[in-house]
């Protein structure tokens, strides 16, 4: 008791003496404009919070929204009978600030955000690489999860908040800003997965590093690829010359100099206005082990893959003509169909075939050749899509296709050879029987046969003879 009305009058004093300072000075929480264009609410806030909590006051003073006289109130309030909603000072508040709560303001970004894969990217639960966190790497828990899904998958993908009974938030689920956390207020999501809070500053969303946290690794290097595509040295080398602090962000218009992932993901063109749904202008989803082109479903309407094509290449044509981004195309669909047609689709018929005839068990991960097939398409496989969607040619070859290559013909062959050998001893005949003429017809295939050796005599002595010439090269 004595100490709150400790804190209530020390607040009265913050607020008689802030409430005199000069209100044009720059926004500091030394020298801040008067309290007094706030929410009476957001005075109290702000008031006590300048001592208790310098970083975000002082982060807060900086931004559009303290500008704007959006205070604390305004974006934490809660009706009292809302799930995450505490007693606070007197106040109703909810320290989660969803999208919901944005929504107030940004109907328009909740709206699309709200469509986009982003928000239901903490749906992860049935999937195969969730079985990872879960049960391959995890079983000792934390609050009943399992403690590497709490700060590995849910920090990127979300997690589910979960209020306690004495109404604080699970610390198995909270912190997170995952992209699709699921509130409890029913809203997917969190925008400070990209605009970090409390300054929810354009310029910083505008970098890749704002992407970075979760669009790196081996499975989905984009990061990475930016960083060694020509648009990504164009970036780094030119950062000041990128506008990045212009409110109207135009591509062509407001600056050339480069193209960051929100660029091409995200921003204005002369034609397009900014988007939050993020998969707006993307023509294939090279996620899944067999990449397919995506006619998308947006809140009600289906936007074809070519028209998503369509947009990209609007963002594309403010620095390149039409030809060299048309050629760029075919380059990127040529290496999606090579990886389709002479891996994947083998790799998928292979694996069914084992799990049908019973060669391997059911369970994820619990045979050998699962890691090795994980490895070539959710590892290996995405590197070279994605390495060619985006300019990277080290992603496409020694990151990718050449990994590829070698986890086939050295891994993923043999070890169904093995398990068709094991068949045998097993007195599985016939399974064997049609698991050999399966492969052999996979290897015998144009592509396959300088593996098994039916390529063409000519064909192979017309390498060999480009091989000695290569050789000269070094000799003269
Ligand atoms: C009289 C002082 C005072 C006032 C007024 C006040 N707060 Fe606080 N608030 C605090 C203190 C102290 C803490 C705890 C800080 C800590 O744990 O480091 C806190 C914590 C919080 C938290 C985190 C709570 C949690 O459980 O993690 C939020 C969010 C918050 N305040 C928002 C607000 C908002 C919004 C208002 C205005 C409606 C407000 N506060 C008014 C003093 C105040
Ligand atoms: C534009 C909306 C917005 C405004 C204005 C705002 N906040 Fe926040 N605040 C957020 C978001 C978003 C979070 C992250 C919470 C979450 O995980 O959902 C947050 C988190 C917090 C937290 C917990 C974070 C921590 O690191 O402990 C506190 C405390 C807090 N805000 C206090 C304040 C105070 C005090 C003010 C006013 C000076 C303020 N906020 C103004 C959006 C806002
Ligand atoms: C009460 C209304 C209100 C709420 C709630 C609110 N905003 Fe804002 N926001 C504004 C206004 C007004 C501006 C424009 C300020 C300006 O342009 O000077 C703004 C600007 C922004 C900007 C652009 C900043 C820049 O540098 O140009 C971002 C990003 C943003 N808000 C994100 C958020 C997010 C995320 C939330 C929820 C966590 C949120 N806002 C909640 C009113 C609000
Ligand atoms: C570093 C952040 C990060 C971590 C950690 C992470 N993911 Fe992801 N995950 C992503 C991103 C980013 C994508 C989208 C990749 C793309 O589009 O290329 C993704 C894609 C996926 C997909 C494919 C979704 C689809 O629509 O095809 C699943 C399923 C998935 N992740 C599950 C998990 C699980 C389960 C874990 C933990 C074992 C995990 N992820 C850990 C960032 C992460
Ligand atoms: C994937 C990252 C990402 C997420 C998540 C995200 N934003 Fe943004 N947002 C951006 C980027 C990047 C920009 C800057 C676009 C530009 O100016 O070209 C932006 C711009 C904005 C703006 C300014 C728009 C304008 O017309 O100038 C607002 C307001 C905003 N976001 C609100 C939100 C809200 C609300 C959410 C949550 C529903 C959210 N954002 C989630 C990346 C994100
Ligand atoms: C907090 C983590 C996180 C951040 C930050 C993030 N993403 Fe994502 N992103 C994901 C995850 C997870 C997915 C996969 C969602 C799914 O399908 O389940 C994804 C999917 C995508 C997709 C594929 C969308 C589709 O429809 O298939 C694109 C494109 C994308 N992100 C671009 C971006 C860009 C650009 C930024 C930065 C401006 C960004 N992301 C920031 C986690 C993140
Ligand atoms: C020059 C434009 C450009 C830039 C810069 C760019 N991208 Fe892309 N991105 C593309 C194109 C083109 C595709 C493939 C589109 C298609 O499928 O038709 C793509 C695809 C993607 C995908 C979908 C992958 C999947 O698995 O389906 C994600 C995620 C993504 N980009 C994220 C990012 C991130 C994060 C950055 C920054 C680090 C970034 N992009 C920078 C143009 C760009
Ligand atoms: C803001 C301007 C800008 C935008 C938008 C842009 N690029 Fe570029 N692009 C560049 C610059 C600058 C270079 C480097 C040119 C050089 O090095 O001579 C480049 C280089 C390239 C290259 C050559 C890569 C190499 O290694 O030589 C390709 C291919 C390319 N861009 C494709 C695209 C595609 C496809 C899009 C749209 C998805 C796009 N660009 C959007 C500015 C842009």
């Amino acid at each position: 008791m004595k100490l709150l009305k400790w804190v209530a009058i020390k607040a009265a004093v913050a607020l008689i003496a802030l409430g005199a300072m000069n209100a044009s000075a720059a926004p500091t929480a030394q020298n801040l404009k008067a309290f007094d264009v706030l929410s009476k609410e957001s005075q109290q806030c702000a008031a006590c919070h300048k001592d208790k909590s310098r970083g975000l006051f002082q982060q807060w003073g900086e931004s559009k929204h303290y500008g704007a006289n959006v205070g604390c109130y305004e974006c934490h309030q809660a009706k009292p009978n809302e799930p995450d909603a505490i007693k606070h000072e007197g106040f109703n508040i909810s320290v989660l600030v969803t999208p919901k709560d944005c929504a107030q303001c940004h109907s328009r970004e909740v709206e699309e955000f709200t469509a986009s894969h982003h928000a239901s990217a903490g749906k992860i639960l049935g999937s195969l690489d969730n079985m990872l966190a879960e049960v391959v790497e995890g079983k000792i828990m934390l609050n009943g999860a399992s403690p590497a899904a709490v700060s590995g998958c849910a920090q990127c993908h979300g997690s589910v908040i979960k209020v306690m009974e004495n109404g604080d938030l699970d610390p198995a689920t909270w912190p997170n800003s995952g992209i699709g956390r699921i509130n409890p207020d029913g809203s997917n999501g969190s925008c400070n997965a990209c605009h970090q809070r409390h300054e929810f500053d354009i310029k910083q969303a505008r970098r890749p590093e704002a992407c970075g946290k979760c669009h790196l690794g081996p499975d989905h290097p984009q990061k990475e690829i930016y960083e060694e595509s020509k648009h990504g040295i164009a970036f780094y080398g030119n950062v000041e010359e990128m506008n990045l602090t212009s409110s109207k962000w135009v591509v062509g218009e407001d600056y050339d100099a480069a193209p960051t992932c929100a660029t091409c993901h995200m921003s204005a063109t002369k034609e397009l206005p900014i988007t939050h749904e993020i998969g707006d202008r993307i023509s294939w989803t090279l996620r899944p082990p067999v990449s397919e082109k995506i006619d998308a479903k947006q809140r009600g309407k289906v936007k074809s893959w070519e028209a998503r094509r369509d947009d990209m290449k609007k963002v594309c044509s403010a620095c390149h003509t039409s030809t060299w981004v048309e050629n760029f195309y075919v380059q990127f669909d040529g290496v999606v169909n090579l990886y389709n047609d002479k891996f994947a689709k083998p790799g998928v018929g292979m694996m069914k075939f084992l799990k049908k005839e019973g060669l391997i068990t059911p369970t994820g991960f619990d045979d050998k050749i699962e890691w090795t097939w994980f490895y070539l398409w959710h590892h290996e496989g995405r590197r070279a899509r994605h390495g060619a969607a985006m300019n990277a040619p080290d992603y496409v070859q020694w990151h990718g296709l050449f990994e590829v290559a070698e986890r086939f013909y050295t891994e993923l062959v043999p070890e169904f050879e093995e398990l068709l050998e094991e068949a045998d001893h097993d007195g599985k005949k016939d399974v064997a029987k049609r698991g050999r003429k399966l492969l052999d017809e996979i290897l015998s295939r144009p592509e396959h046969a300088w593996f098994s050796g039916k390529e063409p005599e000519a064909v192979k002595k017309a390498r060999l003879k480009a091989q000695e010439e290569f050789k000269k090269r070094y000799a003269q």
